[in-house]
């Protein structure tokens, strides 16, 4: 979950590292920390707090940092309190390591190194330095220490080491846990993810696992721990060189909203031809749609809300047998499958620990895969049998928005090819679905267009300790994650509710304290809705309606309401979920909330 950064090379690294660790700050922000090579002194010097990136910042202002060689650190803590003492990185002799990972038998290596009275700190991360510099102890060479040491630990890990011996050496060894690097002009870096890089290069590799990764300012080498020597395999990044930036908005979380109409475009070109879906590019058989006979998809988060909706279309247009498990579920809840079965694993960011684990479970008992990612070269991607990428670009605030939307992109372009190579739609009916997708960036342009209206709407939510949103069939799907991203980023309670099944027990709770949101776009269901609205409003409930145009009548005017511009039924999602992303932004921005860094949260979660 952490951010790590580590640049040797032409330039002073002190600016390097700051900016890269505010890029990085999404990963983990409780604590930031650099260490540099201090050519003077001839050591390494650490700098770190509790805290944000600008604290460290401040810490580190006025120190006369030279160095063209260091590491740096966002933290989210996972062993011992946010203090300064935890914050990494974390020396240990001739050691000095930064950490993304839980090093799992810790404890163990306390025991077995007699380490206990000489830690400064109470994370793991410092046992494995303090392992590491004993291994360099005993054998005088780093990459023979990295090799014994990481034998030493179980758990996942991503490490940056600087060892004081070798100035403007980085050494580096991963499980699990993430590292990209490159080498360019400007010298050698590598990050957690690939936002940090984009600045400097659109070249990268993935550092492969168990992996030593020696880097000096103009070169890069890595060897197997049985010392064999691994070429890095580059890839290039697609995402534009200042994509990671703000671009003028006051947060990511907005600029990534109003970005959606251009990356559900870009998602949905080049994969299809004459108007029905085709994912050549994307190296996908028919056979892995026709060959299967049950689906399984299984995500986190908002990437698993997106499978719902695939879910309800699924049902509706193949009538095929589908499940959608939560990755942090699915393991241990002894799940059906087989060589028949599909397996979908969703992620935006690709990392995510428990929707990989997922997937690695699935295909050991037999199950073809499919992954949906954002992040290219992500362990996700990389573990399944096939890819297909939603062309979001990098997305930096905590709160998913943009993900989700390319993500429902490409199920509803999986459906309408299924239905299609399958024999339930024909070549028309299939025609005239695509042509209807290619709508919906437009359309949704025109929710962005109108959010002002939907900012009055969040102004009377601001107060709400409590709240519900209510909907049936894919409206429903839709506020569950409409409701996880206001209580991620507002902290008001709120709760997603099948609205026939509210009378089942939870209208026990409206009052006139508690507002609800109605969201209304299915006219089989309407007047099913429009009853459940009234039930809620008769309990004094203040009603908030998200309405598709069409289905506007009369007996709706008495509600707050927000239209939503029309499309057919099946994909009116996407302007409610958008229209449900803007008030969620807004209700946190209003209440003068750090919108992108909600409390508690980070955005790639690599821990189980
Ligand atoms: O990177 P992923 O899509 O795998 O992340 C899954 C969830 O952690 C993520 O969607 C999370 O729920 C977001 N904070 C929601 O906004």
């Amino acid at each position: 979950m952490c951010g790590i950064i580590g640049y040797t090379g032409k330039n002073k690294v002190k600016p390097i590292i700051i900016d890269a660790l505010t890029t990085l700050e999404y990963r983990g922000y409780d604590s930031a920390g650099m260490a540099v090579y201090n050519p003077d002194k001839k050591r390494t010097e650490v700098y770190k707090c509790a805290g944000r990136v600008r604290d460290l910042s401040k810490v580190c202002e006025d120190k006369n940092i030279d160095s063209t060689c260091g590491i740096g650190h966002t933290r989210w803590a996972t062993h011992g309190g946010v203090c300064d003492a935890n914050a990494h990185p974390h020396t240990q002799g001739s050691v000095t390591v930064v950490h993304n990972g839980i090093i799992e038998n810790y404890k163990d290596l306390v025991e077995e190194y007699d380490l206990a009275s000489s830690l400064k700190s109470e994370t793991d991360t410092e046992v494995a330095a303090a392992v590491l510099d004993r291994c360099h102890a005993e054998t005088g060479d780093p990459k023979k220490a990295i090799t014994k040491a990481v034998r030493k630990l179980k758990g996942t890990f991503a490490l940056v080491i600087l060892f004081d011996g070798e100035p403007d050496v980085i050494y580096s060894i991963r499980n699990v846990s993430p590292i990209v690097a490159t080498l360019s002009e400007e010298g050698a870096m590598l990050a957690s993810d690939l936002t940090a890089l984009t600045r400097f290069t659109n070249k990268y590799f993935v550092v492969p696992e168990y992996t030593i990764v020696r880097m000096t300012r103009d070169s890069v080498t890595m060897w197997t721990l049985d010392g064999r020597e691994v070429e890095p395999e580059y890839l290039t990044m697609d995402w534009e060189k200042n994509s990671a930036d703000k671009n003028g908005y006051p947060f990511y979380m907005e600029k990534e909203i109003m970005e959606q109409p251009k990356a559900i475009r870009d998602t949905i070109s080049g994969r299809t031809k004459a108007g029905i879906p085709n994912f050549e590019a994307d190296n996908i058989p028919d056979s892995l749609f026709t060959d299967c006979e049950r689906i399984c998809v299984v995500a986190c988060g908002t990437a698993m809300h997106a499978g719902l909706v695939f879910q309800s279309l699924v049902k509706t247009r193949l009538q095929m047998h589908i499940d959608v498990e939560m990755a942090s579920e699915f393991m241990y809840s002894d799940p059906v499958i087989d060589d028949k079965t599909l397996v979908i694993a969703v992620s935006q960011s690709g990392e995510t620990i428990d929707t990989l684990e997922a997937l690695k479970y699935a295909r050991r008992k037999g199950a073809r895969s499919l992954a949906i990612i954002n992040v290219k070269g992500s362990s996700i991607a990389r573990e399944s049998d096939y890819v297909m990428y939603t062309n979001a670009g990098p997305e930096i605030a905590v709160a998913s928005t943009k993900a989700y939307t390319t993500q429902l992109a490409v199920f509803y372009l999986i459906v309408y090819k299924m239905a299609h190579i399958r024999g339930v739609m024909d070549d028309d009916e299939v025609r005239e679905c695509i042509r209807n997708l290619k709508r919906v960036p437009e359309v949704i342009g025109s929710v962005l267009d109108g959010r002002k209206a939907v900012h009055v709407i969040a102004r009377g939510l601001l107060e709400a300790k409590d709240l519900f949103m209510i909907g049936r069939g894919l409206d429903y799907s839709i506020l569950l994650e409409g409701s996880l991203k206001l209580k991620e980023v507002s902290y008001i309670h709120s709760e997603a509710y099948a609205s026939g099944e509210l009378k089942h027990g939870p209208i026990a709770l409206i009052t006139d304290n508690t507002p609800v949101v109605a969201v209304v776009t299915q006219e089989r269901l309407m007047s099913k809705e429009l009853s459940n609205i009234r039930e809620v409003k008769s309990r004094g409930a203040a009603i908030a309606l998200f309405i598709k145009a069409d289905l506007i009548q009369q007996s709706t005017r008495e509600f707050d309401t927000f239209m939503l511009p029309n499309l057919p039924d099946e994909l009116m999602v996407f302007p409610a979920s958008v229209a449900l992303q803007l008030l969620a932004y807004y209700v946190s921005s209003d209440k003068g909330f750090d919108v992108d860094k909600p409390r508690n949260l980070a955005k790639v979660v690599t821990v189980e």
